[in-house]
């Protein structure tokens, strides 16, 4: 069994550069079905969230390839519309496939992608979207049959600002003709980087940033260079990591206007952080402090991805801080963990409060999903030995290397197979 070992007590010092988003890498993959081309994906991070998209590809009949830090997609050749249940279950996010499959063949087959370590995750407003824009969707033992001879544009209202259902249904009026408004659309810079790799391909998109995304459909797309923004959610993790060993940092390409609740809890509990054009500098050096409550909201609030990694950093705090999360139920499930490290922390319903304790111990826990496996490491960084971290397929989903990024900051790290300690 794979696990982290983490030695708390070391600051940590140095520079670490922050691989691209994987949240825009997904959607970005999905819509390189639609230019019928080549794309050349630099800045593509290799996780595993990523080779399922890959996976998917080769299924359909596409080819990818990597390059260095470049995936090179070809889609010339797809010749499938179809997604198999045992595909599908690798990803939650797979179902962002569906737009692009129907804007490109006009049909789609998958299963329906079900609850996730978060809870259910539904898709109903996916679905009532391509339903608006001309598409049939029927549902049998688990399979989702569309069939949409052609698309037209359409006015489409969210109930609420879906970050999936957005992009989906970005992708699916691409292949609609005529014009198509997503209103209360998604705002997350992952939209907008969608939107800029579309209109590199040729679409006609504008909007993404805004809650009103409109697309002009029908039109012939092209193969493209193209390089993702940086992980906001990776580079979030690496100031935690920072504001809990104490230390100080610098987080190159992390982009401080998407990160801005972030980097405003930290300072607030006392770090000092500074940006430039080239990232983002983090000192925290005195010990942090109890802030203002912090609740968990679509862009550009604070961001549930980041909820986990925050608290961790959180749990020496002097005073309380109040957690509320407000976009899935069950995000708690690294509470339990961080309890056996000493922590604090009681929950009821979607508020989680956080009392800071004067030293937490290093423990054996158990990732549950991909950033409370993060926050595990982040809290590990300040306790006192050692922690033994399992469950890595979760954080693998996500991060390249976070325990080759700890320990070039000077953190004690080391992923083994075993479970002997860490040799001193
Ligand atoms: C994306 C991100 C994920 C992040 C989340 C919220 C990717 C690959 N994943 O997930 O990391 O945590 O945004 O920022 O980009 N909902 C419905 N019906 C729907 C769709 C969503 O009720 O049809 C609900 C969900 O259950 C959830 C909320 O809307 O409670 C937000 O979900 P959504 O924004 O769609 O998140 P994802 O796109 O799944």
């Amino acid at each position: 069994m794979s696990q982290l070992i983490i030695r708390g007590g070391n600051p940590l010092s140095g520079e670490v550069t922050v691989q691209g988003a994987k949240n825009s890498v997904l959607p970005i993959l999905a819509a390189t079905l639609l230019n019928r081309g080549e794309t050349v994906l630099r800045g593509c991070p290799r996780l595993r969230d990523v080779e399922a998209s890959i996976s998917i590809l080769h299924h359909l009949g596409c080819q990818a390839r990597w390059e260095r830090d470049a995936l090179v997609v070809n889609t010339a050749d797809m010749e499938r519309s179809e997604i198999s249940d045992s595909l599908m279950r690798e990803m939650r996010s797979s179902a962002i496939f569906l737009g692009a499959i129907l804007a490109r063949c006009g049909q789609a087959d998958l299963s329906y992608p079900g609850g996730c370590e978060l809870g259910p995750r539904p898709i109903d407003l996916h679905l009532s979207g391509l339903r608006d824009l001309g598409a049939e969707i029927s549902e049998d033992g688990g399979m989702l049959h569309c069939r949409a001879a052609g698309m037209s544009g359409s006015d489409l209202l969210l109930s609420l600002p879906s970050v999936g259902a957005t992009e989906n249904l970005m992708l699916a009026a691409c292949g609609a003709e005529g014009v198509t408004t997503i209103s209360n659309a998604a705002r997350e810079p992952e939209i907008v980087d969608l939107q800029n790799f579309l209109v590199t391909c040729g679409a006609e998109v504008e909007g993404a940033g805004s809650s009103t995304v409109t697309v002009r459909g029908g039109r012939q797309l092209h193969g493209c260079t193209y390089r993702v923004i940086p992980d906001r959610i990776v580079a979030a993790t690496c100031l935690c990591a920072v504001a809990s060993a104490g230390g100080s940092i610098y987080v190159r390409g992390a982009v401080e206007p998407h990160l801005a609740t972030v980097t405003a809890a930290l300072r607030e509990a006392g770090c000092e952080i500074h940006s430039d054009a080239g990232g983002i500098a983090c000192r925290s050096v005195h010990g942090l402090g109890a802030i203002r409550p912090v609740r968990t909201a679509p862009y550009p609030g604070f961001p549930t991805d980041a909820q986990a990694i925050l608290m961790a950093a959180l749990l020496r705090s002097r005073g309380t801080t109040v957690f509320e999360e407000n976009i899935f139920i069950s995000r708690y499930r690294h509470v339990d963990e961080l309890t056996r490290m000493g922590a604090l922390i009681r929950t009821a319903g979607r508020v989680a409060v956080v009392t800071g304790v004067e030293r937490i111990h290093g423990a054996p826990v158990r990732a549950t999903d991909l950033r409370g496996g993060a926050a595990l490491c982040v809290a590990a960084l300040a306790a006192e030995g050692e922690s033994h971290i399992s469950g890595l397929h979760h954080i693998d989903r996500g991060y390249e290397d976070l325990c080759g990024d700890l320990r070039n900051l000077g953190a004690q790290a080391a992923r083994t197979e075993e479970t002997e300690p860490i040799q001193e």
